[in-house]
């Protein structure tokens, strides 16, 4: 179930987003951690530790967000979830819980 915001906004039409092998509703644009969230992901990746780590700042600062994204070229990058725009047929992996 979609957390997002539903009435009073317009949006483009959604595009399809691979998390975890799961294919989700995303719009091009907004940000993979928009996505992530609303598609009831939390959970982004873990420390050296193996801890969970969640979005803290959602502004880039803390890197609590990083996750890896393949896109549609087939380059897959460690990137900050809050600052990288969604676009058409990116895969995202994200640390599972235990
Ligand atoms: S949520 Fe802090 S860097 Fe992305």
């Amino acid at each position: 179930m979609s957390k997002r915001i539903t009435q009073g906004v317009a949006r483009p039409a959604p595009v399809s987003v691979l998390i975890n092998g799961r294919s989700v509703e995303a719009y091009e644009g907004e940000s993979v951690l928009t996505a992530l969230v609303a598609a009831g992901v939390l959970t982004m990746s873990r420390d050296s530790f193996g801890r969970v780590r969640t979005p803290f700042c959602n502004m880039g600062v803390c890197f609590d967000c990083m996750v890896d994204v393949e896109s549609s070229d087939g380059v897959t990058s460690r990137v900050r979830a809050c600052l990288t725009p969604v676009r058409a047929g990116l895969r995202v992996t994200v640390a599972e819980l235990p």
